[in-house]
């Protein structure tokens, strides 16, 4: 191959490889504040109501495992699909839409048409943990938002109902292994779910009211949910089948390791933060997460918007 063919095929995968990728600095140039844009709001919606962590941090993971990272989760239905909120995981219990639309209005207001939907809730999902006590980390961006939802889909969603197989099943689909199942499950250390999902026979407060949390220390982060997992007190089916194997090792671990639980945790929610990402010219940046753009916008001349609302 001549040397010029050799520069031009190098200088083309370089380039191919910038585009197609997430990196941590994304918006570098083109919206450089937006972590500072986004916490207060998350800062505060937090302190108002604590749950509110566990609630978003969940709304990432219903994304990711859901058609890939790219928003699908909070599109409201249209007359051309049912989207995923009313799918029996999320009806009910989804939580955190307007914290949602706040910041995507903040970021409107400061970098328009930048900022994906679908990177806000990676970034309120590593936020909410830290805000929570746990471990930080440096959030991959890049990800597009999806033109579309679909209902059915939610079934690649695990079964607070199944055992330790399937849950790992569903887990490798995602590229996901048994290790990033246990941490990932310790997420259920902070945050509430509906009694009628507990494993076993109510207890005190299921006897009272319709949610109870998920730990007994529901609003830290901490590796407390594997000592309860540990005691027969995982509040799930599912929650309790990581004490079968290849599961139980991982969770004595943790039980032992808060540290190693936060090592794994972080390393597991970037992996999980790469699943199906949607790059470079595919998808949109939504300028609301509830909606996919107006064709208007592409015939007022935003070539970014072109074409992509006619697939709907
Ligand atoms: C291992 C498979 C998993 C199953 C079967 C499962 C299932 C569930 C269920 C049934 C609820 C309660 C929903 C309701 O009340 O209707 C819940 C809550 C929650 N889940 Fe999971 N989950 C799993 C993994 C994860 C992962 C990977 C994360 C995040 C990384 C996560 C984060 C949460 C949080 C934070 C809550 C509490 C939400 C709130 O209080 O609003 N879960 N999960």
């Amino acid at each position: 191959m001549p040397s010029s063919l050799k520069l031009i095929t190098l200088l083309l995968c370089l380039f191919l490889s910038a585009v197609s990728s997430l990196t941590t600095s994304y918006y570098e140039d083109t919206c450089p504040h937006l972590q500072s844009i986004i916490f207060p709001t998350v800062q505060l919606a937090i302190k108002n109501e604590p749950r509110m962590a566990a609630s978003l941090l969940r709304l990432h993971f219903h994304d990711c495992f859901v058609q890939g990272c790219d928003a699908s989760v909070l599109l409201d239905d249209t007359s051309t699909f049912v989207g995923e909120k009313t799918a029996p995981p999320n009806n009910n219990s989804l939580r955190g839409f307007e914290i949602v639309d706040k910041i995507k209005q903040d970021l409107e207001a400061h970098c328009p048409k930048i900022v994906s939907c679908a990177d806000i809730l990676a970034i309120l999902a590593r936020d909410s943990v830290v805000l929570s006590g746990g471990p930080g980390w440096e959030v991959q961006l890049g990800r597009k938002d999806s033109f579309s939802a679909n209902k059915t889909a939610t079934n690649s969603l695990p079964n607070p109902f199944r055992d330790v197989e399937d849950l790992l099943e569903k887990f490798k689909n995602m590229g996901l292994n048994v290790t990033d199942l246990v941490a990932l499950s310790g997420a259920h250390t902070i945050g509430k779910a509906r009694c009628s999902l507990r494993a076993g026979p109510a207890n005190q407060i299921c006897l009272a009211s319709e949610n109870a949390y998920l730990d007994t220390t529901p609003v830290r982060f901490d590796n407390e949910y594997y000592l309860n997992v540990l005691a027969g007190k995982g509040f799930l089916q599912s929650d309790k089948a990581l004490l079968s194997p290849p599961a139980r090792d991982i969770v004595q671990a943790y039980a032992r390791d808060e540290l190693k639980f936060f090592k794994d945790f972080t390393n597991a929610m970037v992996k999980m933060g790469g699943i199906e990402t949607l790059l470079g010219a595919q998808g949109e940046v939504r300028q609301s997460c509830r909606k996919i753009n107006e064709i208007q916008d592409c015939k007022l001349g935003d070539a970014s918007m072109c074409g992509k609302s006619l697939k709907n």
